[in-house]
């Protein structure tokens, strides 16, 4: 449940805290930018960070005005909580079978062809009840919290009806409601032509017609995402779809340049507040995401489920672009789900430095969500806060996932890690 405690508590010490605080929002970030607060200690109240600091002048303050004290008794690192910026874990049913096929030679395109892929899931999450999907998220949910993940947004898609696309909203909303990690909902019903339709254009309007005035008027979701691929939807049928939830005021998202080149330019064109997949981006759309100021959200996961390329990280950030990472985590491309394993990856292949790595997964990752309340440890900020048992923040990329945080705060709460 969420927290409604409005008392001060001072935690701490910390061997060290990395804020994340004052970096820059695009481009690289030398590691030498990092605040690192050595001997540190938060100040906290109620869900809120009052502030950060050296721990023993926190502890005289604390004394004196008789706040309460929350003990850290060993070596401990602490971090802004994780943000998974881009997630499809609303779904019923495996597609270990699809991952056989792919590992034996076949392309994700071709199974999607034959009636695997995101079809196949489909139909598995149409045939769940309510209740089966809030249990199967909530266990995801369970898991990522335990991981470290504080904020995570999930994207619906596995409906393709209006009532279908509306169930998995709701479940959304109500595993959110009753789960600690905050969840973020994104509309995908533009996820594949349903095979209910044989035009995507003619689907498209349906869906800004019937579904999306309800999806506003239930308050289920303030984010449009679309798959722009050829054997999902093109470049024009998805400008246009785009620029209609816009005017309806959804923010936008993209699921851009997985397999080919495209999709940036829509998200470019259409304002969307982020890029997400990027594959196969080449210097072309990392220059048009960097005009447009749009987020690049690269996606390890899918590279590592689907045998495939990473996104070209380092490229992006030399590009001069905001990069954010999260896992895609979904039955298909990207059944992993663990995060921290995957930024690590991503950072050792592409040679990212230790600070753009943990800023695309904190800092970065709330830009790519719109979130300004979070991501950084600072004043006023949520307490969302994780804490790893180790004295140097280095070990923590080092350690390529397999150091999880031992202590999570979810808005000043205290919840116990994997360890
Ligand atoms: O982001 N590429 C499109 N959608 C998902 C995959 C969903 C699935 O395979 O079920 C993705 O990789
Ligand atoms: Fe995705």
């Amino acid at each position: 449940m969420k927290s409604t405690d409005t008392n001060h508590t001072l935690i701490g010490p910390f061997s060290q805290i990395l804020t994340m605080e004052n970096l820059p929002v695009a481009g690289p970030i030398a590691d030498g930018r990092l605040q690192v607060l050595e001997q540190g200690g938060v100040l906290v109240q109620g869900e809120k960070i009052i502030k950060t600091g050296r721990y023993t002048q926190l502890h005289h303050e604390a004394v004196e005005h008789k706040y309460k004290l929350e003990l850290i008794r060993e070596p401990m690192v602490l971090l802004p909580g994780l943000i998974d910026a881009h997630t499809h874990m609303c779904f019923a049913g495996s597609r270990a079978s699809d991952y056989a096929l792919r590992v034996a030679g076949k392309s994700y395109l071709e199974i999607a062809r034959t009636g695997g892929g995101i079809l196949d899931s489909v139909r598995k999450t149409r045939d769940a009840s309510i209740v089966e999907l809030v249990e199967l998220l909530k266990r995801r949910c369970d898991r990522h919290l335990s991981e470290g993940v504080t904020t995570c947004e999930v994207k619906s898609g596995y409906g393709l009806t209006v009532d279908d696309e509306l169930k998995m909203l709701e479940v959304i909303r109500l595993v959110n409601r009753h789960h600690a990690l905050d969840l973020v909902p994104t509309c995908l019903a533009a996820h594949m032509l349903p095979p209910e339709f044989t035009d995507a254009e003619v689907y498209l309007a349906h869906i800004v017609s019937e579904l999306l005035p309800q999806v506003l008027e239930q308050d289920l979701a303030g984010r449009v995402d679309i798959f722009v691929e050829d054997t999902a939807f093109t470049e024009k049928a998805a400008t246009k779809y785009l620029l209609a939830a816009k005017d309806m005021g959804f923010d936008l998202t993209v699921h851009a340049d997985q397999f080919s080149t495209g999709g940036s330019r829509v998200a470019a064109e259409a304002g969307s507040v982020s890029a997400d997949h990027l594959e196969a981006s080449t210097e072309v759309e990392i220059a048009l995401l960097q005009e447009a100021g749009t987020v690049a959200t690269v996606l390890p996961g899918a590279s590592l489920g689907l045998g495939m390329r990473y996104a070209p990280a380092r490229k992006m950030l030399d590009g001069g672009l905001c990069l954010a990472i999260a896992t895609d985590w979904n039955p298909g491309s990207a059944p992993m789900g663990d995060l921290l394993l995957q930024a690590a990856l991503l950072g050792a292949s592409e040679k990212l430095m230790t600070a753009e790595t943990l800023a695309a997964i904190t800092s970065r990752a709330a830009h790519a969500l719109y979130l300004t309340d979070r991501g950084i440890l600072a004043t006023g900020k949520l307490a969302d806060m994780i804490a790893f048992p180790t004295e140097n923040y280095k070990e923590i990329l080092y350690f390529q996932g397999k150091l999880k945080p031992k202590i999570i705060w979810k808005k000043g709460n205290r919840i116990s890690g994997r360890t």
